[in-house]
């Protein structure tokens, strides 16, 4: 399985004769969804120019650190936060020997120290050079530090040597890039995510709804495939396309979403309530649009299901995430609603800080449970959706069994 869609892929190139097969790496990576950003050392540009990986990305490429005009448009510690993940490829001696001391002597190196995305390198040289004492201790402490190592691959070399030292071919790198994402944490696993707002009509041209894009929910349902998961997204209306490898049912009102909820979930081990469901639906929607008279218009509005509370109380209910959007005391107002609904989990995200939770691309969570709490601090909603997942995954296999469908245990 080769993809890569939606992640932020930074490809460092640095000084080294495999350097030309990098230019086919980046046109792999992104064929296989991914949106990628090449940043090289000063010997790389010596053995293939920029302008071969600006056309192949599509982006500028990055070559310097001290640079204002760089800064100005994404700078190194912009682009390490951007990174879903680091690959260096090829990755020199010389490299190596930078990363394993913690240089920040150029752009690429002080990425790799700021960034908080896996960091993978490919190595690539002759043979006594990785042979060599100072090599191996470099990629050993480089390995235990949690520097994913791919390669080098044996066979014939530039310098007419064969041996260990050739970088992998960029079909497999991609692979293993991509093995990155897919943890297979929750393999086998059938998970139920709604995302999006709900919408309750007033009349047939108005409705109440709320700011939800849908972008959360939809990363945790991408992330929970990307974990092995078999997922149904259940979505109100948005403007994204389904992500790959689930199955979308789409609503509109909550009632809907309650619906199609509870016909799906008996076959489920985790539901994720990621929707911001109305709470409130207009008791008597007028068949007809209202006309405008200028008068005041009162509308009466019902309580709608409580989704999340419904299915937390199911007699073998699976296990349950709950998100809140709160603008004030986050942590004990996530407690008050995990004890209220008797969830699982809850992920709670503070809607009035700027820039993050609605409609936004970053959200930053608190995620509490039963006797545990975990900040998940401010990050692109995606990554933040993988870090969830990895948690609702430790948390679920810790109170259930592994057998079967895992849902014997609570
Ligand atoms: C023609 C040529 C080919 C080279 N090939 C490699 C190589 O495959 N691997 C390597 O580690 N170094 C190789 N080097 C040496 C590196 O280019 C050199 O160590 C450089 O300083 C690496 O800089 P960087 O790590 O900042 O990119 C080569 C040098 C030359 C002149």
């Amino acid at each position: 399985m080769t993809d890569l869609s939606s992640k932020r892929v930074v490809l460092g190139v640095t000084g080294g004769i495999a350097a030309y097969k990098s230019a086919d790496l980046v046109r792999r990576l992104r064929e296989a969804g991914a949106d990628v950003r090449v940043v090289m050392t000063r010997s790389a540009t010596e053995f293939v120019t920029p302008l071969t990986f600006q056309a192949l990305s599509n982006h500028p490429v990055a070559t310097t650190l001290l640079d204002a005009d760089a800064e100005q448009a994404m700078g190194h510690i912009a682009l390490a936060r951007w990174a879903d993940v680091v690959l260096v490829a090829p990755a020199s001696a010389n490299f190596l020997s930078r990363l394993a001391r913690g240089a920040a002597d150029d752009l690429l190196s002080t990425l790799c120290l700021a960034t908080g995305a896996p960091v993978a390198v490919a190595p690539a040289m002759n043979r006594q050079m990785w042979d060599n004492r100072a090599t191996v201790d470099n990629v050993t402490l480089l390995r235990s530090r949690g520097i994913y190592i791919y390669g080098p691959a044996e066979g014939m070399q530039a310098c007419g040597e064969t041996g260990p030292g050739r970088m992998l071919e960029p079909a497999d790198l991609v692979r293993r890039v991509t093995g990155l994402f897919a943890t297979g944490r929750l393999a086998g696993r059938r998970v139920l995510v709604t995302a999006g707002p709900t919408l309750e009509d007033i009349d047939p041209v108005r409705f109440i709804g709320n700011r939800s894009s849908g972008k959360m929910g939809y990363a945790v349902a991408l992330a929970a495939a990307e974990a092995g998961a078999n997922v149904v997204l259940i979505s109100g209306p948005v403007a994204l396309p389904a992500p790959p490898r689930t199955r979308r049912i789409d609503v509109r009102t909550a009632q809907q979403m309650h619906d199609a909820v509870m016909a799906q979930i008996g076959a489920q081990d985790i539901f994720i309530g990621a929707a911001a469901v109305a709470d409130y639906r207009v008791a008597q929607a007028a068949e007809q649009k209202i006309k405008k008279d200028g008068q005041a218009l009162q509308l009466t509005l019902t309580p709608t299901p409580d989704i999340l509370a419904a299915v937390a109380a199911l007699p073998d209910a699976p296990f349950c995430v709950g998100f809140a959007a709160e603008t004030e005391a986050v942590a004990q107002n996530a407690r008050t609603k995990l004890a209220a609904k008797g969830l699982d989990m809850i992920a709670a995200n503070n809607v009035a800080v700027d820039g993050i939770g609605f409609d936004a691309d970053e959200n930053a969570l608190t995620v509490c449970w039963r006797g545990g709490a975990r900040e998940l601090p401010r990050a692109p909603k995606d990554r933040l959706a993988r870090e969830l997942i990895s948690l609702i995954a430790e948390r679920y296999h810790e109170t259930h069994t592994t057998e079967d469908t895992g849902r014997t245990h609570r």
